[in-house]
């Protein structure tokens, strides 16, 4: 069970403190007028979520100032604890604050005066790092054990492993935040954020970009800025967790776009990223079938390539064509250097192009690079390499892919549901190898 289901079934205090020492894994502790003394840490624990977690610094410092005045030990660590929620702190920020004995205490602790709650409260708000147990018990327990061996505060890191959790966190703490943003823009605008240290960005060009307009975090997306209503989210998620992910993580979890996409919209467009050991058996039957030169051989087009996983092993950069749907993937690409040499261009393989009469037509779009054209034309050998967006011709998914031609029937014995119409329509045949169940 986890703790914070513990700490709702839990009754007293005493309860609350003894799912936490469970949970943080101490060993040496004591229960005294300290609710949890340990050589490392001091707890204030509360057994409901009622006080503030500023009341509750406000009574733990009230100790530690009486320990200062008689010359006593203070741990390197300060921690408030109840049953939603809990906060640390590092001891030597406050130890020059409480040094200048200015703060006028009650009689004990748990009396103190406005005026003690006040100063307090003003001089420790930037200092200490909170965590509402019920999304973010891990990151606490984590963060403490790792001071208790550290003697730092060390925030999370941001991992392919943890990806889908901090981004449903930032959309709850910071994206509900921004003023006038489309939900589905947050994964851009979240990938903006982590890939930014503060100073600068990590990727050029990235679809979203994160700037500062008077000392507040705003976000430029397509000409236009976005705001923060309240910036406090932005503050407590950016003391929870590091920003950027370490370097060897960051072109992964750009590439993992697909995984941030809601499920209703991903199931719609397909749009699954393609596995690399997948990429790699596909490049292996590739040789096996069209002999080891074929990239020399052949034009390849990729007509709904993602962030462009399936062509991240291809060499000849300069027959490459890879086009998709979302103009973000096409930036994403961009930003993480897929590819480079290769056409990248946003294009509805399903819908652009047809006219009235269902015919192709490039010159309706004018989206096809001159190269592909002329390939096409020509009658050049072009490989169709893609790991399409999966629908089946009898589900609604399907139905809405296709809004203009028919992509459903049967040519030569081949399925031909939702593969590119004018492969034929244009009264260009091209032989389709099917690399399936690889
Ligand atoms: C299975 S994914 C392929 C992923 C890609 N190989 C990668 O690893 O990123 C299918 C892709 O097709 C795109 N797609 C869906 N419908 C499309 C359309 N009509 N035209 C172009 N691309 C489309 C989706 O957005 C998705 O990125």
């Amino acid at each position: 069970m986890s703790l914070y289901n513990k700490l709702q079934q839990s009754s007293s205090e005493e309860d609350v403190k003894d799912h936490y020492i469970k949970a943080l894994g101490l060993k040496h502790y004591q229960k005294n007028l300290i609710d949890i003394q340990t050589k490392e840490v001091w707890f204030e624990a509360k057994d409901t979520g009622k006080t503030s977690t500023y009341a509750m610094f406000t009574q733990l410092l009230h100790y530690v100032q009486d320990a200062l005045n008689k010359g006593e030990h203070v741990p390197p660590f300060l921690a408030v604890i109840d049953t939603q929620k809990a906060a640390i702190m590092r001891s030597a920020d406050v130890i020059p604050f409480l040094s200048k004995k200015t703060i006028k205490w009650g009689k004990s602790a748990s009396n103190y005066t406005q005026e003690a709650l006040d100063a307090v409260s003003s001089y420790i708000g930037t200092h200490f790092v909170s965590y509402r147990i019920e999304t973010h018990e891990d990151e606490f327990i984590s963060t403490l054990k790792a001071a208790i061996t550290s003697g730092e505060i060390i925030r999370t890191q941001i991992t392919p492993d943890n990806l889908k959790q901090v981004f449903d966190k930032w959309v709850n703490m910071i994206g509900v935040e921004i003023i006038g943003v489309e939900k589905e823009d947050y994964a851009l605008l979240f990938f903006a954020d982590i890939m930014h240290d503060g100073t600068i960005s990590t990727h050029e060009n990235l679809p979203a970009e994160l700037l500062h307009k008077n000392n507040s975090p705003v976000f430029s997306l397509d000409g236009k800025l976005y705001e923060l209503g309240s910036k406090e989210g932005y503050r407590r998620f950016w003391a929870i967790y590091h920003k950027p992910p370490k370097s060897e993580y960051r072109n992964y979890i750009l590439e993992r776009r697909d995984s941030l996409i809601p499920v209703d919209e991903r199931s719609f467009k397909g749009a699954y990223y393609t596995p690399l050991d997948v990429v790699d058996k596909a490049y292996d039957k590739l040789s096996e079938t069209l002999g080891s030169n074929w990239q020399k051989d052949y034009v390849v087009w990729d007509m709904c390539c993602g962030v462009g996983n399936l062509e991240i092993k291809h060499s000849n950069h300069r027959k490459l064509f890879m086009s998709t749907l979302d103009a973000e993937d096409i930036d994403v690409m961009k930003a993480t250097k897929t590819c480079v040499a290769a056409e990248r261009f946003q294009y509805d393989f399903l819908n652009d192009d047809i006219d009235e009469a269902g015919k192709i037509d490039y010159d309706i779009s004018k989206k096809l690079p001159n190269g592909l054209r002329k390939a096409i034309l020509e009658k050049k050998k072009i490989l169709i390499l893609i790991n399409p967006p999966y629908a089946e011709a009898t589900n609604s998914a399907n139905a809405s892919l296709s809004k203009k031609g028919d992509n459903t029937s049967t040519k030569d014995g081949v399925s031909v549901t939702n593969l590119p119409h004018f492969l034929w329509k244009d009264g260009v045949r091209l032989k389709m190898n099917c690399l399936c169940n690889f």
